[in-house]
């Protein structure tokens, strides 16, 4: 399947970065997580770092202008010619209707999880913040104890990874983007996944799903 536009919806730590990660190898498409772009800005401390550092870190949202104009230059890039999954974004309705106004896309992949297992996947989670691989202590384990199987880098602890932020994020998914399973199921869009199961089992529904 060539030029597949996907997004990727779901709480935070409902695997949407490993979920993604799996389709970018199954369809050749980039995975463009909104997530990554933000913390990269801050590891360098760019302007753009600065001025978001203190949000992700209480696990509040980005405003709407600075989020859109960041998609909005990426999925120009040559990368994305055969199309992309967004990780994270959209996030809000009003991110929702300005990027339906920029591209058509093809699926949303709601990835549906409660609200109980996601503080015990988010606070077990490493994550390499070279190349954006993530990890689980206990659900996904590297090969080797605290580095990245991709890139040997050593594997950290996001700084939003705590109970406090994530309880707040979580209550940011509910408040701000769950209404964006309606918006995409009206528009006959919406594939929607039980994300308690195993990795490969979500793996395998997303992709028949998406695929039939
Ligand atoms: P972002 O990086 O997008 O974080 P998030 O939405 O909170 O999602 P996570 O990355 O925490 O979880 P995930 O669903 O990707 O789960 P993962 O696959 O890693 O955003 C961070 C911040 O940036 C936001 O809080 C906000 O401030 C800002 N931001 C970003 N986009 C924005 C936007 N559009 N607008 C405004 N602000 C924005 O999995 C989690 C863990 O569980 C891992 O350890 C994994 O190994 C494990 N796991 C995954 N699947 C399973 C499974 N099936 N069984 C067991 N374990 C599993």
């Amino acid at each position: 399947m060539i030029d597949m536009k996907l997004v990727l919806i779901g709480a935070p730590g409902a695997g949407k970065g490993t979920q993604g990660s799996a389709l970018v190898e199954r369809y050749n498409i980039v995975r463009i997580s909104t997530g990554d772009i933000l913390r990269e800005a801050v590891a360098k401390e760019t302007e753009l770092g600065k001025q978001v550092k203190d949000i992700i870190a209480v696990g509040g949202l980005v405003s709407d202008e600075i989020i859109i104009a960041i998609v909005k230059e990426r999925i120009k890039q040559d990368d994305c010619a055969n199309g992309f999954i967004l990780d994270g974004f959209p996030r809000t309705q009003v991110q929702a209707q300005k990027f339906e106004k920029m591209v058509e896309i093809d699926k949303a992949i709601y990835i549906e999880v409660p609200d109980e297992l996601l503080l015990d996947r988010l606070t077990a989670r490493q994550t390499c913040l070279r190349c954006g691989s993530t990890y689980n202590r206990i659900h996904k384990p590297s090969k080797k104890k605290g580095f990245c199987d991709v890139c040997h880098n050593k594997l950290v602890q996001r700084s939003d990874d705590t109970i406090e932020s994530g309880v707040k994020r979580i209550q940011t998914f509910h408040d701000q983007s769950e209404t964006l399973v309606t918006f995409y199921q009206e528009k006959g869009l919406l594939v929607k996944v039980d994300g308690t199961e195993s990795i490969s089992e979500i793996t395998n529904a997303i992709i028949k799903g998406l695929e039939q």
